[in-house]
């Protein structure tokens, strides 16, 4: 894919040395947000959830990153798959809801059904369609670990790649802790002034600072503070919306941060401000790191 010329032109910026000044079109054109979603939105790893979200067979979670969704399912303890989750009949989402429970995944708009792992079993209206077994919603590479779910979006086949590996560094074993709070936040800021925003204190989902942060690909991270653990992900819709989804787990007998909301608290005063925030050239460099490759 070629890249936009305003992100080619942000990279020469860089590569001068000199002032660094992103194009308007860098938050705002579409061409620029599906390159984005190419070199960057579907780099490894993104954490979806905490591992209770798949406690039994047919739970199931979706997370959508840009136009991509996946829907990651649990058939049987040891076999949970992540799912690109577009029907194979017109391309809509077979699974609409974020999560649940089912025995099998059924799209709404035309009847079609597939099993849990993902297995076309009635086209419906399709009769002549017999032999089914080549037809499956393809699979991401999935990994069950410290308590996570994490999927790599950067690749998709029939049969699930091989998981690559991954750096989870000193992120404690969240596995048997409980959810405190899931929230997810909408906001009206490009994704890259939200991770600039959110990246730099990471510690705002616990109000006043965390201790470590554990960074899971490009998109979300683990922030730890006196024992305490959330997970946040950030998801960018289209240029000018983004949403973060927050998971707090708490330490066995903390009460996390309880009814407060700071994370929320700021989204709200500050909105319009980040959605306004420049790009500081840390952030460019970073940026322009895994856009160059396409260049
Ligand atoms: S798009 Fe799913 S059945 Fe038509």
């Amino acid at each position: 894919m070629a890249l936009p010329d305003s992100i080619k032109a942000l990279g020469e910026q860089i590569d001068e040395g000199g002032e660094v000044a992103p194009a308007p079109e860098l938050f705002e054109a579409y061409d620029v947000f599906a390159a984005e979603l190419a070199q960057i939105f579907t780099q490894p790893w993104l954490a979806v959830d905490h591992a209770s979200r798949l406690v039994a067979d047919g739970d199931y979670v979706r997370a959508d990153v840009g136009a991509r969704s996946v829907v990651v399912v649990r058939e049987s303890e040891d076999k949970i798959h992540a799912l690109r989750n577009t029907c194979l009949h017109a391309g809509y989402r077979v699974c609409e809801a974020e999560a649940g429970n089912a025995e099998h995944l059924y799209c709404v708009y035309h009847g079609w059904s597939y099993a849990l792992d993902g297995l076309l079993t009635d086209p419906l209206l399709r009769p002549q369609m017999t032999d089914r077994s080549r037809f499956r919603l393809p699979r991401y590479p999935l990994r069950i670990d410290r308590g996570l779910i994490l999927v790599d979006l950067s690749q998709v086949a029939p049969e699930a790649p091989p998981a690559g590996p991954i750096e989870l560094g000193a992120l404690p074993d969240l596995g048997g802790r409980a959810v405190a709070r899931r929230q997810s936040y909408k906001t009206t800021a490009n994704w890259k002034r939200m991770r600039q925003f959110l990246w730099e204190q990471p510690g705002l989902v616990f109000g006043d600072g965390c201790d470590a942060v554990i960074e899971l690909g490009p998109l979300s991270f683990v922030a730890l503070r006196t024992g305490d653990a959330a997970l946040l992900r950030l998801n960018p819709r289209f240029p000018a919306q983004c949403e973060i989804e927050v998971v707090e787990l708490p330490s066995a007998g903390s009460a996390g941060i309880g009814d407060a909301d700071p994370l929320g608290d700021a989204l709200r005063d500050g909105n319009d401000a980040i959605a306004a925030a420049p790009l500081d050239r840390g952030f460019c460099e970073w940026y322009w790191r895994l856009m160059a490759p396409a260049a």
